[in-house]
Order: C-alpha cells, then structure tokens, then sequence
C-alpha cells in the first residue's frame, strides 16, 4: 500500500519569519488531525534552516526545490546535497518545468541530480510533464516517456519509498486548469508502467507518482481516488495554511 504525500512547493515565495509563522500554524492543525498522508513543505533556500527548526519533531518534512550535484566546489550560486541534509531536509524536489523552461535544465542534469541526491540519502521527487502544445500535437506519452528514461538513467531503486516522481502537465500549472483524473491517471498508468518495466513489479508498484498542477481542496479527492495518483506537489495552494490543510484532509 503506498502512503500518500501531499508536498507544497512554495516557489519563490515567503522569508523565514513568514515560513516559520506558516509551518507552526500547519504543525498544531496537524496535531489534532492525525492524517494518513506524509506532508511536506518546500520553502526556497534561504527558508529551508528555519523551516527544517520550526517543522522539527513534527510530521511535516522539509523539501528544498533544487540543488547542484557536486559536493562542493567553484559553483557560484550553487548549493549541495550536503548542505541540504545539513539543515534537515528529507526531500528535493528536481527538474521542476519552471526550472526546466527558464534556467535549461536538461533530463541529464536531473538525472546528475537524481543520483546525486541519492547519494546523500536525500529523496528526490523528480518533475515530469508535458506543454500545451506537446499533449496537442499528441506528444505527450512520448514527452514523459523520455524525461523518466533520461532522468532516471542508471538510477536504482533498493527503496521504492526513497525515490518520488511527480507528474506536472506544464499547461496546468499556476493556470487554475486542472487535469481531469481521467487524464492525470492515464499519463500516471504510463508513468506505472514504464516505472514497473524498468524496476520490477515490487518496485515500480511501490514507487509513488505525485498529480502536480492547479491542486486544490475542492479538486483533490478526485484526482487522489484514481489508482496511480499518489498525491499532489501543490503550488498555489500550498501557500495559505488553510488551503493546504484542506488538501491534506481531503487525502485523509
Ligand atoms: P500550482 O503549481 O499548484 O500552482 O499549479 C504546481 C507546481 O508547480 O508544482
């Protein structure tokens, strides 16, 4: 049986002091409502070490939204793996369509990264999606298909817990236009699929495949009812507490 997770991915948004404020309000709602979920929050770097203090000894863990793939080195800007766990984080979130698109990133330096987290015993949820223009010219199995092989290149699964995929329609992001959980769960079964061929029965049936894009409280029990959808990397949504609690029930 694989145990939902609902991850925020708070983007570019909120210092510290307003991580801090948000994790200690989400901890004692948490507290009282015992959700069968795992809950994660991803504030940006230079939120992670408070976040990581004011989530500490609850069951919220702490994702960071990228990382480079040295352990350290002359790579202005970057930050490691090490440092990451440092802090306390449990989760990174990797190859994101927003970082994809702006900042170049490629299925081979996802796939760096994916190993690299690994490594560090960090667990890497790693973005897959299609564009707009990608699932009209019905591209889309072939899109997916290629950022799972090329990211997950040489990667191995002792684990299935140690190693999430998040499935994020880049035409559904930030655009209030949710996928149906018809066509989140037929892009999720492929996504199975490939994963089960690639890692066995017992381990891609293990491994968790998150719906990413316009997750909302009102749309959450459908998309979660669907047999390979297991759970939500929420965007928008996961920056008010109530609204991000919300999911959380809707999922418990
Ligand atoms: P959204 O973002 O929920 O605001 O659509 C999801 C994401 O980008 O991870």
């Amino acid at each position: 049986m694989r145990k939902a997770i609902i991850a925020g991915n708070w983007k570019m948004h909120k210092t510290a002091d307003e991580t801090v404020a948000f994790v200690k309000q989400l901890r004692s709602k948490l507290e009282s409502a015992n959700p069968s979920c795992e809950v994660l929050v991803g504030p940006p770097f230079t939120a992670l070490q408070a976040g990581c203090e004011a989530a500490d000894g609850s069951i919220i863990g702490v994702a960071a939204q990228n990382m480079y793939w040295e352990t350290s080195g002359a790579f202005t800007g970057e930050i490691s793996p090490g440092m990451l766990t440092a802090l306390g984080c449990s989760h990174v979130i990797l190859g994101h369509s927003e970082r994809r698109a702006y900042f170049l990133e490629s299925d081979d330096s996802v796939n760096k990264k994916v190993k690299a987290a690994q490594e560090n015993g960090l667990i890497p949820i790693v973005c897959v999606g299609e564009t707009l223009e990608e699932r009209e010219r019905g591209e889309t199995f072939d899109r997916v298909g290629r950022q799972i092989s090329g990211g997950l290149d040489k990667v191995e699964v002792t684990d299935p817990e140690r190693l999430v995929i998040a499935y994020e329609p880049v035409w559904a992001i930030g655009t209030g236009k949710t996928a149906t959980p018809d066509q989140a769960q037929e892009v999720h079964a492929f996504i199975r699929e490939l994963l089960v061929r690639k890692y066995g029965e017992e381990g891609g049936s293990g491994l968790r495949i998150l719906y990413g894009g316009s997750v909302k409280p009102d749309n959450t029990k459908g998309l979660m009812s669907r047999p390979d959808i297991d759970g939500g990397l929420v965007g928008g949504a996961s920056l008010k507490v109530d609204d991000f609690f919300g999911i959380i029930q809707e999922v418990s």
